[in-house]
């Protein structure tokens, strides 16, 4: 039995966005969606039992925090394997520039990840990635390295990630950080105002047609064809927001800058797409042969933005375990 147990694992992008629920307990979601994880951005979380404290406990990059969602997904944990004493979580961010980009993603898988040891559970990635899914949909993905697909399933068992394709497609993702403030509207209210979008159920028939199409781009790999389709994809996912009840929106002046700024590269015969999550963040699709080229035009006419240089990231794992 393990004292202590260390799991890294690294956020993910995705290329077809999950973007509603069909339960929001369980979140099990209403479509399909398929990411790249990404090897700049990652969190690592050590767990142990301490019978010295009162309740488990979070420490997030050395202040102690209070997180409900945490708090539920151990209750979770308890009733779906077994009870177990007050946890001690100790999680980092790692985060290149400034902060911004820690994302439920990878703090939920590097969670499950390190509780599946410290709890020795023998689970195949399908099981990490569920229960990695009850703590926050898009983490589910991020057992996986390279490309993952979370099918929407029908139910608690039938709702994980798989691997999509293990292989790093010379895919870069351009990382434009326009702003490092909490988002105002957290990706769980988000969605739930954008299901209320009398265009939603429109928007959840193009994904699966969307996530039909990219599936060949991506073994093909056919980056202009994948990025074509993930933009269209994001950007109408941040159309709906639009026409949601009430509506809202990620973007700022700068977003929309930079989202134009793509269209105009690509017009010009660079790879270059934008995607977007639920932030004013933007994420440049690429090449790596063209990264350097396509980075250097960005860099030029938005001095002032700080940009990362991503490529595909390994799955999650234990990294230390005593
Ligand atoms: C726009 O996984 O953060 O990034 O399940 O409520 O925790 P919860 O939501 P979350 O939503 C991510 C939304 C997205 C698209 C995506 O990653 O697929």
């Amino acid at each position: 039995m393990y004292d202590r147990v260390t799991a890294r694992a690294y956020t993910n992008i995705a290329l077809i966005k999950y973007w509603g629920k069909e339960n929001p307990v369980l979140n099990l979601p209403t479509t399909t969606s398929l990411s790249m994880t990404l090897d700049a951005f990652y969190t690592e979380t050590s767990v142990s039992f301490d019978q010295g404290i009162l309740a488990d406990s979070l420490v997030l990059d050395g202040s102690e925090v209070d997180n409900r969602r945490v708090h539920t997904f151990l209750q979770m944990l308890r009733e779906n394997i077994a009870d177990f004493p007050h946890v001690l979580i100790e999680s980092h961010n790692q985060v290149p520039t400034a902060a911004g980009l820690a994302s439920s993603a990878s703090s939920f898988a590097a969670l499950t990840v390190a509780m599946a040891g410290l709890l020795e559970l023998t689970a195949m990635p399908e099981e990490l990635s569920r229960l990695a899914r009850c703590g926050s949909g898009s983490a589910s993905r991020s057992i996986y390295g390279n490309f993952a697909i979370w099918h929407k399933g029908e139910d608690d068992f039938s709702s994980y990630a798989e691997s999509f394709l293990d292989e790093d497609i010379g895919l870069t993702m351009l990382v434009a950080h326009v702003s490092e403030e909490t988002k105002k509207i957290s990706s769980t209210d988000g969605m739930q105002r954008a299901q209320a979008s009398a265009g939603y159920a429109r928007w959840v028939a193009e994904s699966e047609k969307a996530l039909e199409e990219i599936k060949p781009a991506i073994i093909a790999q056919d980056i202009e064809k994948i990025g074509l389709i993930a933009e269209e994809n994001a950007l109408s996912m941040h159309a709906l927001n639009r026409t949601a009840e009430p509506p809202f929106d990620y973007f700022t002046d700068t977003t929309r800058a930079l989202v134009d700024f793509a269209a105009d590269c690509y017009h010009k015969g660079f790879l270059a797409f934008a995607t977007l999550d639920a932030g004013p963040n933007v994420k440049i699709i690429t090449s790596r042969k063209e990264e350097e080229a396509v980075l250097a035009r960005f860099k030029a006419a938005f001095p002032d933005i700080p940009f990362d240089i991503c490529h595909a990231g390994p799955r999650a794992e234990v990294r230390d375990a005593h």
